[in-house]
């Protein structure tokens, strides 16, 4: 063998002999669950396809089982595929798996506010948010008056439309804009409100930048990224944007505050702060605040009106159960009375068909990310602190068990033979335990008043043949994204 042949025969050995003692040293410390083998650096991304992270888990879990670990760049991620495992983490594991990965694109926002604080301050930030919310929900003021003056604003909006083609985006995006906008700053935004629809298009372009192929490398290899040119910037830019003006209300919050008479949830995280006594590490701080209401302002509006959205694009495809709808709402509802919560318990149709929805679009579809906050045993694996936690929410309310044909919509999946409303617990696109949705009950009541009044008041016309109407995701990332489209409403009396 010649001098060339024994130098390569000796790298490679070396570098196979490098492999191995790598990992060796991550699995064998730690008794971690199967996955596939890393390589150095990229770890296991080419077993991810990036266009359908939820597929390539799918077919991960079908070859190592519901439970299995994955290396990201740095980062080592355990996946949770399908109901079990994904109830089990976390509501038998709450607090340990209740940490929040790490989302690079949200760098502002890292470890304050709700959504990105995977510090010690969450805690009591999400407690004190959540029984606010809660306060603003309650009573004649509450929540429900709230959504049904917002419904009366969109029905005049989309009457206005007379019946020509609009894109419904920002159009039905108003509507739960409004509703947050008013608990966090008492504020009611017109249609046509330049910085309101601004910040829309900001809502709508970071969930959908956030959907694409390049941030999801971004979000796991951001230290090699993150100098490169690309898309990320412009997400961190919107971002930014979005705090800007957040942090602009709660300034001019703070200085009108009257401590004895909060007038919404920024003036009531106001009051905390101003309570606090000085200390070295405070709870509530002017950015800590800003970021909390800017969490709060960007989860609330873009999720609701994604899935209005995409509900109605699914019920232009199937008339007959817009047919079904209307009859239900007219039965129940009439043709001028406005959708209330009580309604809910005589319109079973109405109720699988908004379930249906969430169900079918699977809007966060690999949940967010949690992280383990101590060395935990789950399942017999160790699993070790700071290891990047993925329920994946696709693979539950995917279930072809519990849905059969779950790749159809079929609201008889939350309808038993008798044509009543099923519950089923794998109903989980809010998530759940510590880190549940935030604003699932606000959300849920905003989506049964909301399509109801649309339906109450408006037939849906598509402007293609609803046969060729393909319900397919455009993007699947951090959520699914609906198709683009266009429609039209026509007045039913
Ligand atoms: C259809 C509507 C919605 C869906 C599908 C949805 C879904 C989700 C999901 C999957 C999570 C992650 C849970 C986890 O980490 O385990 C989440 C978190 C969150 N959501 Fe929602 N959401 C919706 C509406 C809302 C609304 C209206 C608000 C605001 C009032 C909101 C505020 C939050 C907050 C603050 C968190 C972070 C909770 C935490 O980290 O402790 N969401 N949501």
């Amino acid at each position: 063998m010649s001098a060339l042949g024994i130098t390569v025969a000796l790298l490679v050995w070396a570098a196979i002999l490098l492999l191995v003692s790598i990992w060796r040293q991550v699995h064998s410390s730690w008794n971690l669950p199967p996955g596939p083998f890393p390589l150095p650096i990229v770890g296991n991304l080419f077993h991810l396809e990036l266009k359908n992270i939820p597929k390539s888990f799918t077919r991960l879990a079908e070859r190592f089982g519901p439970v299995f670990t994955l290396y990201l760049g740095a980062r080592r991620v355990l996946v949770l595929h399908g109901y079990e495992a994904v109830r089990e983490a976390l509501l038998d594991h709450k607090s340990e798996f209740s940490g929040r990965g790490e989302i690079p694109a949200f760098q502002a926002h890292k470890d304050r506010g709700i959504i990105f604080n995977n510090g010690p301050t969450w805690k009591d930030i999400r407690r004190f948010s959540l029984t606010t919310l809660r306060n603003y929900g309650m009573g004649k003021q509450g929540n429900e008056g709230r959504i049904q003056r917002e419904a009366q604003f969109l029905v005049e909006a989309l009457r206005k439309t007379q019946g020509r083609p609009f894109d419904p985006t920002f159009l039905i995006g108003c509507a739960p804009c409004n509703v947050i906008a008013d608990i966090l700053f008492h504020k009611r935004f017109d249609y046509d409100d330049e910085k309101f629809l601004r910040l829309m298009h900001l809502f709508n372009e970071n969930f959908q930048l956030l959907s694409t192929p390049w941030l999801q490398l971004y979000n796991n290899f951001s230290s090699y990224l993150h100098y490169l040119p690309g898309s990320h910037r412009k997400v961190i830019r919107n971002v930014a944007e979005i705090k800007e003006y957040v942090s602009e209300r709660v300034k001019e919050h703070h200085q009108s505050l009257d401590p004895t008479c909060p007038r919404d949830l920024t003036d009531c995280l106001l009051v905390e702060m101003e309570k606090e006594k000085p200390s070295a590490e405070p709870l509530y701080t002017m950015d800590g605040i800003t970021v909390t209401v800017a969490d709060l302002f960007f989860a609330g509006t873009e999720t609701t009106s994604t899935t209005l959205r995409y509900g109605l694009l699914i019920l232009m495809k199937y008339p007959e159960i817009e047919e079904k709808l209307h009859e239900e709402i007219d039965r129940v509802i009439g043709p001028s009375r406005t959708p209330a919560v009580k309604d809910r318990l005589e319109m079973p149709y109405v109720d699988a068909v908004v379930h249906e929805i969430q169900r079918f679009i699977n809007l966060v579809p690999s949940n967010l990310p949690h992280e383990a906050t101590r060395d935990t045993i789950f399942r017999g694996y160790v699993i070790p602190k700071g290891t990047v936690i993925i329920p994946s929410l696709a693979s539950v309310l995917y279930d072809n068990q519990e849905f059969p044909d779950p790749e159809k919509f079929k609201p008889e999946h939350f309808l038993n033979e008798n044509g009543k409303f099923k519950y089923s617990d794998y109903f989980k696109p809010f998530s759940a335990g510590k880190r549940v949705c935030a604003g699932e009950g606000l959300a849920r009541m905003e989506l049964f008043l909301l399509l109801s009044a649309i339906l109450q008041h408006f037939s849906l016309k598509s402007l293609v043949d609803p046969k060729d109407i393909d319900l397919s995701p455009v993007k699947i990332g951090f959520g699914c994204i609906p198709p683009h489209y266009k429609l039209r409403v026509i007045p039913r009396s």
